[in-house]
């Protein structure tokens, strides 16, 4: 199969971690047949400096007429003093819109071989940490009116929460068909004892439920999650949330597998062209320092290959691989463990190494 893949590799670590999903993806496709092409998209910092725009019309255009957009990560300190609607996030909302990939799943899901990682207690890490996180991505208080104006002699801002019944039904529906498709148990996650598009939101989860006989259906407020979460994630097969709640909850996901460095996740909207997205950020810190783990990434790439162009077969490879260099030891900086003595057993790599390594330990079933 032919593909084109429109690349973004953005700011920060973004083209560093972005090179070794490439890596990875050519590999595989040479050993399944595949040609992937990619056209690079300039999104973000690096936009904004380039062309004064953190996405101009037609580099979103260069996306939508992919099969499928990679993304390695954008902003950074540089950027911070730009006016809201030219900060480089505003690239990726923009693209996020424009694509209208309004469906984000954000797996949290243990590595065995990371266990001692995560800062939870290990008898909760042992009851097993596997669930989706299925956020709202293109509507709620991101995409509602932004305003800051003079009131009474002081600045006064305000952010717009809102959602319409179909922006609402269509989530609720990706919730649980992935319900569906794994242990049947959908906790829609909302703030119903304070806002209304809450209630609006539990309602239309409850009458979506009756099309949906075999998946059970329960309701948590966003800050009860907050807490059950670190308490017995264990208790979680896939969570429905809107975009700001599914933006936070799913970074305390992650920390508690380990890394956040670890953490794929996909959006899609209508059609196959999906977004494929690390959930970390630009890092800038460490940038240019062949450091960052690009596993996020590579996950990433491996999700674009299951969920858009169906090749499931190809996607497993690319996690085999990873699982099989994280049984032989090795960890980029942050998934190395705290404790000196399991470090001592480990082997530190760099991030071009770890790409290196999980293309040598490609292998068919
Ligand atoms: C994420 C990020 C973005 C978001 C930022 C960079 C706009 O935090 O993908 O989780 O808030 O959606
Ligand atoms: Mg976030």
């Amino acid at each position: 199969m032919n593909k084109n893949i429109a690349i973004i590799p953005g700011d920060g670590i973004g083209p560093e971690i972005i090179n070794e999903a490439i890596k990875v993806l050519d590999a595989v496709g040479k050993m399944y047949g595949h040609t992937f092409t990619y056209t690079e998209v300039d999104m973000g910092g690096i936009a904004i400096d380039k062309w004064g725009d953190p996405l101009p019309q037609e580099m979103l255009d260069k996306c939508v007429a992919s099969d499928s957009v990679l993304l390695g990560a954008v902003g950074g300190e540089k950027w911070n003093i730009v006016p809201g609607h030219m900060r480089p996030e505003k690239g990726l909302l923009r693209l996020r819109a424009g694509m209208g990939v309004y469906s984000n799943n954000r797996p949290a899901k243990i590595w065995p071989q990371l266990a001692s990682a995560s800062p939870l207690r290990k008898s909760i890490v042992d009851k097993g940490i596997d669930f989706i996180i299925v956020r709202e991505l293109i509507g709620g208080i991101y995409f509602g009116e932004h305003k800051t104006f003079e009131e009474n002699g002081e600045q006064k801002a305000v952010d717009v929460l809102q959602y319409t019944e179909s922006e609402i039904e269509r989530i609720g529906r990706i919730g649980f068909e992935t319900a569906l498709k794994r242990n049947k148990k959908l906790c829609s996650v909302e703030k119903s004892n304070v806002l209304d598009s809450s209630r609006l939101w539990k309602s239309i989860m409850i009458k979506l439920a009756s099309e949906y006989p075999e998946v059970t259906l329960t309701h948590m407020l966003v800050d009860n999650c907050a807490m059950q979460i670190v308490k017995d994630p264990s208790q979680f097969d896939v969570i429905v949330t809107e975009n700001m709640f599914g933006d936070i909850l799913s970074d305390e996901a992650s920390m508690i597998t380990g890394s956040i460095g670890m953490i794929p996740s996909s959006s899609l909207g209508g059609t196959s062209c999906g977004l494929y997205e690390p959930i970390h950020g630009s890092a800038p810190d460490i940038a240019g320092k062949n450091i960052a783990n690009p596993i996020g990434t590579i996950l990433s790439a491996a999700m674009m290959l299951r969920f858009s162009f169906d090749m499931a077969e190809e996607a497993d490879c690319i996690e085999r691989a990873i699982s099989v260099i994280l049984d032989k030891g090795y960890r980029t900086a942050d998934i190395l463990p705290a404790d000196e003595n399991e470090a001592l057993a480990c082997t530190k790599i760099g991030c071009s190494q770890c790409g290196d390594l999980i293309v040598e330990n490609l292998r068919k079933e």
